[in-house]
């Protein structure tokens, strides 16, 4: 019987209090409606200097997600992630294991720019990545690799080497998604010799989906 049907009969329908209360305080839970709230967005300083939050791009429901650490001067400017010199490497990587960029998603940790692209500090990560676990528990992606250090010392919660943490099979958070930590396109830029590495995590995170 549908709850227009029992309205009409003049019957109220019984909804737990706990329910009720979320009823009221829920947002609406879809990638749009998330990336407007992001773009409204004034929680920490970096609301001041943006040109515009850089949401997120690809595909919604691609079994893949890429997350980096924040945008920089291009994305800022142009409003999509890693759309730079790193950008372009990242592009490459893809294209090396057989992805379009459009057949993935790639988002960072901050929404917002750092300026003069300094690390992200603790406070303003902290203020953030409630957005970026909503973004990855709407997508419901079968594995997320975190590019750099910012971005997998966030989501596993440890400040472990990197070295330590690439290359191998992880998972984070309450749901134990798989996780993959590679090198940062930009590290690689500045050295080269470890793009090999990160092109084997590439093809293991290629497996990882084949078998998930
Ligand atoms: N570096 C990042 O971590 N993210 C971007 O979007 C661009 C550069």
């Amino acid at each position: 019987m549908n709850d227009e049907y029992l309205t009409k009969l003049g019957i109220q329908q019984w909804v737990p209090r706990c329910q009720q209360a979320e009823q009221a305080t829920a947002q609406p839970v879809d990638l749009t409606s998330l990336e407007a709230r992001v773009a409204a967005c004034q929680q920490c300083e970096l609301h001041k200097s943006r040109t515009q939050t850089v949401f997120g791009v690809g595909n919604p429901n691609a079994d893949i997600v890429f997350v980096g650490e924040a945008p920089g001067a291009n994305e800022d400017r142009l409003g999509e992630p890693f759309v730079g010199r790193a950008g372009q490497l990242l592009t490459k990587m893809l294209a090396a294991i057989g992805f379009e960029r459009q057949d993935v998603y790639i988002c960072n940790v901050l929404k917002c720019r750092p300026p003069h692209n300094r690390d992200p500090s603790k406070a303003e990560v902290a203020q953030c990545t409630p957005y970026l676990e909503e973004q990855l528990q709407l997508m419901d992606a079968k594995l997320v690799v975190a590019l750099g250090r910012v971005a997998a010392h966030y989501l596993l919660g440890v400040e472990t080497p990197l070295s330590r943490l690439r290359g191998q099979r992880l998972q984070f958070g309450q749901s134990q998604r798989d996780l993959l930590v590679t090198y940062h396109p930009a590290y690689l830029l500045r050295n080269p010799k470890d793009k090999s590495k990160s092109f084997s995590d590439l093809e293991l995170a290629k497996k990882i989906l084949e078998t998930a």
